[in-house]
């Protein structure tokens, strides 16, 4: 490859996947690699990928189809496949693709610097998807300005809770947790350079426990950090919110009134064959006590339509507790069977036009809630936490409320600070208004 040690990231996952490849970036610069923006040219192509529904694979073999029409005769590129996909699939990737160099599982990315020199000095291809004991992520004083004032921080990782239509524990391994000394130094190296907002991170963050300290005692102890902001965190199980860990989000003044809670379905004869651990009523009862404890809490939420033996009845209940909680976003997913879950063994599957049919239902509902929502802040004034210029620019700005709904705005702002902005008019998704910053 001579001296060319230029490499380009995509990601294809969640929240942890971007961050496992913003840290995968920073360990590849201590290696003396050099980040590129766009993968024609570089050295070093690598896919991290999901594997969370079929879709989300599909996408890696397609884009691969296309990245490798940039090899266009010029010096070897080599193709990594790293995260979930590269786990769940292991050496059969290399079959289905022989010219890919490198597949490594999420547990491994630390191991792809080393990896590269072998492969430098000419090793066949390599397949690494052993499950680590610990959680990947970069020395705090390798820390570096994020470029913006808000950051991810993996707080844990893994899965044990073993929902029957889901992938994540098999690909992410068993649960772990950072000691939180070691998250709490994190965030302090973060707040010295610049940021003012985290987000906490991990598949099933209010598990949380290390040898000193539980999520609530966590969450007190960066409320403490001199400088930081807005705190968040996701994601949340319904079945561990305890009133420990709402009450701490009600006490702590930089804790956000925001709450990623995702049910999945509104029928508790479906939560119980997806193996969710709490009923319709007992979800119920957790979201009626976060809004009376945490006055203006707003909640998003995940939905999954067609599971197997999902009826119309089963359907009329997740939309009557959509319309109970009024989220303020909603991410809906139609069924997707993977292989070796417990689900992928249940008969009874719901025909796709069904679960179109019920997915934009759900769809159409919620984008009434959420316009009503928004409309009813028009002519309130919300604390905005700037992130930048607005994309479709015209001199606007764009940030978020604690609420994390999105605000474009105008007048004077500088990204990072704190901005009132008077609200005028709203869209489902987005707040629109003039700052007084
Ligand atoms: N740990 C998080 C995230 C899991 S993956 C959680 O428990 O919420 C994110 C979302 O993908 C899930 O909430 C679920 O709605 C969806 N999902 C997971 N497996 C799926 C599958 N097999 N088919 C469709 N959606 C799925
Ligand atoms: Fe998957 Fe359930 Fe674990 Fe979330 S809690 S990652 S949906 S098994
Ligand atoms: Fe996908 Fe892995 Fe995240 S399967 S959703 S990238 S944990």
């Amino acid at each position: 490859m001579g001296d060319d040690r230029s490499f380009y990231i995509e990601n294809f996952g969640c929240q942890m996947n971007v961050h496992d490849s913003e840290q995968l970036a920073v360990l590849l610069k201590h290696d003396g690699w050099i980040p590129v923006m766009e993968p024609d040219g570089a050295a070093v192509i690598i896919l991290n990928t999901c594997s969370v529904r079929e879709k989300a694979e599909q996408k890696v073999f397609s884009r691969l189809g296309r990245l490798r029409e940039l090899r266009n005769g010029r010096s070897p590129v080599r193709f990594v496949i790293a995260g979930c996909m590269a786990r769940a699939w292991g050496r059969k990737l290399l079959k289905r693709l022989p010219f890919v160099d490198l597949v490594v599982g999420p547990g491994m990315l630390s191991q792809i610097p080393t990896y590269l020199r072998k492969l430098d000095g000419g090793s066949r291809p390599i397949v690494d998807i052993r499950d680590p004991e610990s959680v990947f992520c970069v020395p705090s004083n390798w820390i570096e300005n994020p470029g913006i004032h808000s950051a991810w921080v993996t707080i844990m990782e893994g899965c044990d809770n073993f929902c029957s239509y889901c992938i994540v524990p098999y690909v992410r391994g068993r649960e772990r947790f950072r000691d939180s000394e070691q998250i709490i130094e994190e965030i302090g190296a973060l707040v010295a350079h610049g940021v003012r907002e985290v987000t906490l991170l991990g598949q099933n963050v209010n598990s949380y426990r290390s040898r000193n300290a539980g999520f609530p005692e966590l969450l007190r102890q960066i409320q403490a950090i001199d400088g930081l902001v807005r705190i968040r965190f996701t994601t949340s199980h319904p079945k561990d919110m305890s009133d420990e860990l709402i009450q701490t989000v009600a006490e702590c003044s930089k804790l956000c009134e925001y709450m990623h809670f995702p049910v999945q379905s509104g029928s508790s004869r479906i939560l119980a064959r997806m193996n969710r651990g709490y009923t319709r009523e007992e979800y119920l009862g957790r979201v009626d006590r976060m809004k009376a404890l945490i006055p203006d809490v707003a909640l998003s939420s995940d939905f999954i339509v067609g599971f197997p033996g999902e009826t119309e009845e089963d359907h009329r209940e997740s939309v009557s507790l959509l319309e109970a909680v009024a989220y303020d976003n909603i991410f809906i997913f139609n069924y997707s069977v993977r292989t070796g879950t417990r689900a992928a063994e249940f008969p009874d599957t719901v025909p796709p036009d069904v679960k179109v049919r019920r997915l934009e239902d759900l769809l159409q509902r919620q984008r009434r809630i959420a316009m009503d929502r928004n409309q009813a802040l028009i002519g309130e004034t919300v604390d905005v936490l700037v992130d930048g210029s607005a994309k479709r620019g015209n001199g606007m700005w764009t940030g978020r409320t604690r609420q994390n709904r999105v605000v474009n705005f105008s007048g004077q702002a500088r990204p990072g600070t704190l901005v009132p902005v008077r609200i005028e008019s709203a869209s489902p998704n987005c707040l629109y208004g003039s700052g007084s910053g």
